[in-house]
């Protein structure tokens, strides 16, 4: 269960890599414009904000994330979703981490896509970080393989699909105050740690968050208030000429 105010925690963060993403997107006047995975919509809207002539519709699979984006936005499937024939722009962000068959659905996507369009994905690329380590060490059973692939992958599988594609990565380095309670738990309780606490009864979730907050602050030290938390990030822009 996703959680839109837990999510929206670290919202300045988080709207970051949307905006490096869409601003390599060269649409003038799509027609349709989708975003799928598009939680609480916030992001999709600017993009209505952009193409005002467009149609924008956002699709999520979580039934709280689409009741907090209210009219407009869709529940539905990522890995049902096909594009329509006046699909001129794809958006997906920060979503397909938690769609394994995403790397088979991009090329097909974009076959189906019409000339001209425009498909811009962004992924976090930090499965080896320290806080999913921490994650992984604390409760292996979700132990899985990497949910992504390094932009050169994703590339070379757009550009056989005939794409030209812009793909680069990104680590920012987010500084986090620390307000007494520690920040990238309380980011990581938005996200990745969403499986443990679906798991987990309220007794064993208190004394699971509290081993990990102990773990993380060894990983991520609190230095004049402050956290530094690099965070790795994968873009991929395909156009289709
Ligand atoms: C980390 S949030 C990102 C939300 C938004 N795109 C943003 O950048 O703020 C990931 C979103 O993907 C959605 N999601 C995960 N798997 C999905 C699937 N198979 N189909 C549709 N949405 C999915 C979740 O419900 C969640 O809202």
């Amino acid at each position: 269960m996703w959680d839109p105010a837990v999510y929206q925690r670290f919202g300045s963060e988080r709207s970051r890599p949307f905006v490096d993403l869409v601003r390599r997107v060269g649409a003038e006047a799509p027609r349709a414009v989708v975003d799928l995975g598009c939680g609480t919509g916030d992001l999709t809207r600017t993009l209505a904000g952009r193409w005002p002539g467009a149609r924008v519709t956002g699709i999520d699979s979580s039934p709280e994330m689409i009741a907090a984006a209210g009219e407009g936005f869709e529940l539905g499937d990522i890995a049902a979703w096909q594009p329509g024939p006046d699909t001129d722009v794809v958006v997906t962000n920060a979503a397909l981490q938690w769609v394994p068959e995403h790397r088979e659905l991009l090329p097909r996507w974009f076959a189906a896509l019409p000339a001209g369009a425009w498909l811009a994905m962004q992924v976090p690329g930090n499965f080896d970080s320290p806080g999913h380590r921490v994650v992984r060490d604390l409760a292996p059973e979700l132990n899985r393989a990497d949910p992504v692939d390094d932009p050169e992958t994703y590339a070379r599988r757009l550009i056989a699909a005939g794409a030209t594609v812009d793909a680069w990565e990104t680590t920012y380095l987010h500084l986090l105050p620390f307000d007494g309670e520690h920040p990238v738990v309380r980011w990581m309780e938005g996200t990745a740690l969403r499986p443990v606490r679906a798991a987990l009864d309220d007794q064993e979730w208190r004394s699971f968050r509290a081993e990990f907050a102990d773990r993380i602050a060894t990983v991520h030290p609190v230095r004049d208030g402050v956290v530094t938390f690099p965070f790795r990030r994968i873009f991929v822009v395909a156009h289709k000429d």
